[in-house]
């Protein structure tokens, strides 16, 4: 992936990252994928008062490339301004690598940049198979 592909993820990231909506956590996350055709797709997390119910922008961004008639993700990158980058949590880490076998996933705070892959954050992924 070259690193203008990376900048532009995480630019388009920290940008959709205006648009969460997080009355509850005040905790704003922008996140951007792009998918086998190249095309970039952005989401951001969407909080509801019933907390579980809450849409991390992973898997808005994601959902956005699947309404969009897409079904892989090639690389999908996270922005908060926070000091800590923000990793994926274990259910966008599911989606990730169900969307996305090895995909790389870049995290993004205004100081730097993390680059590492969904193999790495979710070495052992359940698979669903039905049983003979
Ligand atoms: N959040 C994300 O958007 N992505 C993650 O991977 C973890 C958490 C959001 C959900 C909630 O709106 C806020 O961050 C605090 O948990």
């Amino acid at each position: 992936m070259s690193d203008e592909i990376v900048e532009a993820l995480i630019e388009s990231a920290r940008v959709v990252r205006d648009n969460a909506h997080a009355p509850y956590s005040g905790f704003r996350v922008g996140a951007a994928v792009i998918s086998e055709s190249g095309k970039i797709y952005v989401g951001c997390n969407v909080e509801s008062a019933s907390f579980g119910a809450t849409l991390c922008a992973e898997r808005a961004a994601i959902a956005h490339m699947i309404a969009a008639g897409e079904r892989r993700v090639v690389a999908i990158a996270v922005f908060v301004d926070a000091t800590e980058p923000a990793m994926p949590c274990g259910i966008c880490r599911q989606w990730i690598s169900e969307l996305g076998p090895h995909a790389d996933v870049i995290t993004a705070t205004p100081s730097g940049t993390k680059r590492t892959t969904i193999d790495q954050l979710l070495p052992d992924p359940f698979v669903f198979k039905r049983a003979e």
